[in-house]
Formats: C-alpha cells, sequence, structure tokens
C-alpha cells in the first residue's frame, strides 16, 4: 500500500525546517498548547480505553509478551468482528459519567493499529473483517459530543523487527538482526502523521514503552525531540505527554502517573519528582487495562469516586480505564460505575472541575480543593466529628456544601476545627469554607 504523499510531505518538511535541529531544550509552548494545559487541567476526569485484539484473548493486554509467537498472535485479527461497537454508546456514557475527555489506544505494544493505516495490513480496515475504522468513529463522535480526544500511542513494539528489542516481549519471534531504527522511526512519524492528518482535533498524544529500554548500559535514544516537534507542527495545540515514569522531558506538557498519586509509590512505578505541568495519574477499575475475564475485582464506586477527589486534592487529573470487550461493548461492571460517578459528579463536581489543589497535604480525615477563595473540604475517612485543619489556613465560615447548612468552627492553638453533628459516613462529606 503507497502512503498518501500528504504523509510524506509533512515528514520531508519536518526534515528540511529548523524544527528537526530544535533541540527539546528550546521548547516554548505554544499559545495553543497554553489553552489546552489549561482546559486540561480544568477537565479533572478522564476516561482511558484499552481496546485491541488482546481483548479477544481476555487475558489483558499484554497477553503476547507472556509466550505466543506473533505470527500466531497476529491471526487474531482475522476474527476480531466486535459487532456491538457503537461510539456514540461509549461516548454517551462516558460524558454521562462526568469525564471531560477520553485516551484510547490506537496502537499498544502488539503493534495491531486500531485506526485506518497506509503502513500495514494489521489495523482494524484492512485486517479485519470488521473493516471499520472505530477510532473514526470514536472521533467523530468525540466532535459531535464535544469531548476531547487523547491517543495512546506506544513506543515500543512486540511484533516489528526493525523495533530495537529492549526488556519486554522476548519471544514473539522478532528478529533482532533486523532491527532498523530509521525504518521503525520512520514508521512511527507516518503513523503519528496519519493520526493528527485524518481524525480532527487531538488534544494530547500520550506515549508509553520508553522504558523498555530504561535499563540498557548506554542511553537509547528515541529521538523524542524531533517526534514532539513532528506532532506540534501538524497540531499546534496538541499537548505531548509520555508514560516514561520520570520528571518530564523538555517538549512535554503533561505529567503522568501510572497506579499512583502524584508523589506516591505503590505500584513500584512512581517516586519521580512532581513538575509545574497539569498532573494525570491513569489507574484501573479492575485490576488489567485490556479486559480481563478473571479480573472481575472492581473497586466499589465509593472507592473510585474518593480516588478521583484524592487525585483532584492534589491538583492532578484522573484517567480511569475501561477494557471493553471483544464484542466492542464496555463491560457492565464498568458502565455501572460510570453512572454512580455521574451521579456523584452531578451533584458535587463544583468542587473538582476547575479546582485547585488545596493549601495543605491529604489528612488522614481526606482532602481538599480550593476554587478562589472557596476551600472546600472533603471529608472522607473520619474518625470523629471534629475536623482538624492544618496550621496556617485561616477558615472564615463553613456551611455544608449540599445544604448550605453552617458548619461551627472553633479554634485550637494555630489549628482551625470544623465541628460536624456526627461523623460523617457518605462517600465524601463536603465543606465548604471561605478563606
Ligand atoms: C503500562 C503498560 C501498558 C498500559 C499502560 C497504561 O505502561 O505497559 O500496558 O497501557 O501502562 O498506563
Amino acid at each position: 500500500m503507497k502512503h498518501p504523499s500528504i504523509l510524506k510531505g509533512a515528514l520531508a518538511a519536518l526534515l528540511l525546517t529548523p524544527a528537526f535541529l530544535v533541540s527539546s531544550q528550546d521548547y516554548i509552548p505554544s499559545t495553543e498548547v497554553i489553552e489546552a494545559r489549561k482546559q486540561f487541567s480544568d477537565d479533572r476526569f478522564g476516561i482511558f480505553i484499552h481496546w485491541g485484539i488482546y481483548s479477544m484473548f481476555g487475558q489483558g493486554e499484554w497477553y503476547l509478551n507472556y509466550g505466543p509467537n506473533a505470527d500466531e498472535y497476529k491471526k487474531a485479527a482475522k476474527a476480531f468482528y466486535p459487532a456491538d461497537f457503537n461510539a456514540a454508546e461509549w461516548v454517551t456514557a462516558i460524558k454521562d459519567a462526568g469525564a471531560r475527555y477520553i485516551c484510547i489506544t490506537t496502537r499498544h505494544h502488539d503493534g495491531f493499529s486500531m485506526f485506518h493505516t497506509a503502513e500495514n495490513d494489521y489495523n482494524i480496515v484492512d485486517g479485519t473483517p470488521f473493516g471499520r475504522d472505530i477510532l473514526k468513529e470514536l472521533a467523530d463522535e468525540c466532535q459531535k459530543q464535544d469531548i476531547a480526544l487523547h491517543l495512546y500511542y506506544s513506543h515500543l513494539d512486540w511484533v516489528r523487527d526493525d523495533y530495537p528489542q529492549g526488556r519486554t516481549g522476548h519471544d514473539t519471534g522478532r528478529d533482532p538482526e533486523k532491527r532498523d531504527w530509521n525504518s521503525y522511526y520512520g514508521f512511527m512519524n507516518r503513523q503519528l502523521t496519519e493520526l493528527l492528518t485524518n481524525y480532527g482535533p487531538i488534544r494530547a498524544i500520550w506515549f508509553d514503552g520508553w522504558w523498555d529500554h530504561d535499563e540498557d548500559p548506554v542511553p537509547f535514544d528515541w529521538h523524542l525531540p524531533e517526534q514532539y516537534s513532528l506532532i506540534h507542527s501538524l497540531q499546534p495545540g496538541c499537548m505531548v505527554a509520555n508514560n516514561h515514569h520520570q520528571v518530564p522531558f523538555e517538549g512535554e506538557d503533561i505529567q503522568i502517573f501510572e497506579r499512583d498519586l502524584p508523589g506516591e509509590n505503590s505500584a513500584g512505578l512512581s517516586g519521580q519528582d512532581i513538575s509545574q505541568l497539569p498532573l494525570e495519574t491513569c489507574n484501573t477499575m479492575n485490576g488489567m487495562w485490556g479486559y480481563k475475564l478473571m479480573d472481575q475485582n472492581y473497586k466499589d464506586s465509593a472507592t473510585l469516586i474518593r480516588y478521583l477527589v484524592k487525585t483532584a486534592g492534589m491538583g492532578a487529573n484522573l484517567l480511569l480505564n475501561i477494557g471493553p470487550q471483544p464484542n466492542g461493548e464496555l463491560p457492565s461492571v464498568a458502565l455501572s460505575r460510570l453512572k454512580d460517578i455521574g451521579a456523584w459528579l452531578r451533584e458535587n463536581g463544583e468542587t473538582i472541575y476547575a479546582t485547585q489543589a488545596g493549601p495543605f497535604p491529604a489528612q488522614s480525615w481526606g482532602t481538599s480543593t480550593l476554587k478562589g477563595n472557596r476551600l472546600f473540604l472533603h471529608v472522607m475517612t473520619p474518625d470523629s466529628n471534629a475536623i482538624l485543619i492544618p496550621e496556617g489556613v485561616r477558615i472564615k465560615k463553613a456551611k455544608k456544601f449540599t445544604d448550605k447548612s453552617p458548619v461551627r468552627i472553633s479554634k485550637a492553638g494555630k489549628h482551625t476545627v470544623i465541628h460536624l453533628d456526627s461523623i460523617p459516613e457518605e462517600t465524601d462529606c463536603i465543606i465548604e469554607c471561605e478563606i
């Protein structure tokens, strides 16, 4: 198949313009990107979608890494027919949940493209009996329903011989002799060009897989600055995020944390310093990103809502994942969690969207968010009806956010104490304070 000349043109332009020479140290975000960062931070809640042919095996998106030969694995594409996929239903459910953006896997580590690419036939349109460009359908629907779209794109590829093998995917049958960085880099940049040319406005490209080379004795050069420049040259307002588990590199617009809140490291993937960039924590509803039959261990709605609140309390966004089924539907448990989160956000979203982190770190009773001089105390896990506020926060007045009934405050040394009638038992008892 031939590459449309527009793609060649864009790449040629990249190679010829000074952008190619611009080091990432010189990155100055455009006005469009600055605006996108602001919108993104205000959104606070997005839905991650991990979907690919791996959903057919029902064992998560890393299935190919654990043994199958890539040639055998790839045959699944020929049977991929997600008859019940309906972009309008997905977007409606996600919007009703109060999410303000969607990030979908366009190509995961198994190398399968969930969009129509001219690069190879191993894609949703040319390689499956389904033959529909699900990304196009989703992108059109996102525009129609006015919700931002972010695209996940894997730097790492377990199938292509030209990808320089790193520390994962050793048993898939790739031929290391055929590694060819220039070929692979060109392939990625042409695909990114397709993604940023054929699918309307894309608010962010979300990279993953950098860490496949983090144990190389000599630092592996992914040539990120040139790739980031390509992205910005194609869509000046498109942000760049990279799930490398490091402090952001120059040229990036979002700092990602995987499975942990900023500053925490329970999953062993974090611990990096927190930057000034907009922050995003991605996490799963159950334990897996891609659809996994044996993992019905979904967190309950209260836990997910509290996680969203805690994330907002740190001034970060939550990107909460769903792994759609092989038939194209979102799992019913995920749908029911979306409903509950949506109902909660309709009542309380004002204390989450477009807020900043509160003026003190999370406390044993909960956390706080801030909007101007309105401080929202989110009392989620109190062990007393007297809520102790850390020193240095001057609270003038307090009331319950839900019914606006006044709440008594007192002083205990340098602390303010908020007195509730009883120990709250709801998911999140919100106290609105004037500071
Ligand atoms: C990890 C995994 C990947 C998943 C991603 C989401 O990097 O490799 O499967 O897509 O995290 O954060």
